[in-house]
């Protein structure tokens, strides 16, 4: 079956049967960008059912890993990486070699099945723990999905309950990320998909914004090694830079 045979065959209506990590995986080489479901099925059926609201779509990963190739990002830090969904699709889309730190050891389970099923591992990896408690590599291009918006939400609405979720621990976060954007090297891009809660170092541009997604998809790059000037929200930068 062709590439384009496949996914009408995953976009017609859900049933029982999905595709392997093989189909997914050719069909995503060839150009096509599969349904959510298709890439979900692999997962197991509780990580599938939350996939809508914590885990990347994939048309977002795939316009995030073009971006990647243009910008020539190698290393790619997915913070936060969950099930991994987002570090294999961008892996199986660019160039780039993705390291995904959670702090969730249920979650780096399944991404690292999907590594494996996808056979990935030369150029994905998980490493579990939590943000400020695990050593980070310098790399060329940070991706956060809302990784620290789950403190802000309800009981029911949580992943878990096994790990801190506070508004303290958001802001404490939130600091740590914009500290650690501060300090990197110039040239450093940061995608964010419906923002990451903290301020930017107004050394960073806004460079490319995702068109049709269901939340914003921006791509910003640090361009000068020291400017004066506040520290914005990512809402309160674009509007500067789109009015
Ligand atoms: C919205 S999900 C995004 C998952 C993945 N990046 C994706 O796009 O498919 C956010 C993930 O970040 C993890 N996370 C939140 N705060 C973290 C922290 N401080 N350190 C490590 N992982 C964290 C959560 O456990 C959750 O799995």
């Amino acid at each position: 079956m062709t590439a384009s045979g496949h996914a009408r065959r995953w976009t017609a209506s859900h049933t029982d049967v999905g595709p392997t990590a093989d189909e997914v995986a050719f069909a995503l080489r060839a150009g096509v960008v599969p349904d959510d479901r298709a890439f979900d099925w692999l997962l197991p059926e509780r990580e599938r059912e939350r996939a809508w609201m914590f885990w990347t779509p994939v048309r977002v990963a795939v316009e995030v890993a073009g971006w990647l190739d243009r910008y020539e990002a190698r290393s790619v830090l997915d913070l936060g990486s969950g099930v991994g969904k987002f570090a294999v699709i961008a892996a199986l889309c660019s160039k780039a070699s993705v390291l995904g730190v959670e702090q969730r050891a249920s979650l780096i389970e399944v991404a690292r099945d999907l590594v494996e099923r996808f056979a990935l591992s030369a150029r994905v990896r998980f490493e579990q723990g939590a943000f400020g408690a695990v050593e980070l590599p310098t790399v060329d291009a940070y991706y956060l999905f809302n990784p620290f918006g789950e403190n802000l939400f309800s009981n029911g609405e949580q992943i878990d309950n096994t790990v801190e979720l506070s508004f303290e621990r958001y802001r404490r976060d939130c600091r740590a990320m914009t500290a650690l954007l501060a300090a990197s090297p110039r040239g450093t891009l940061l995608c964010t998909y419906n923002g990451f809660g903290g301020t930017l170092p107004p050394t960073f541009r806004l460079v490319r914004v995702g068109q049709g997604h269901p939340c914003p998809l921006r791509l910003w790059r640090k361009e000068l090694d020291r400017a004066s000037g506040p520290f914005l929200s990512e809402e309160a930068l674009a509007e500067l830079v789109l009015r």
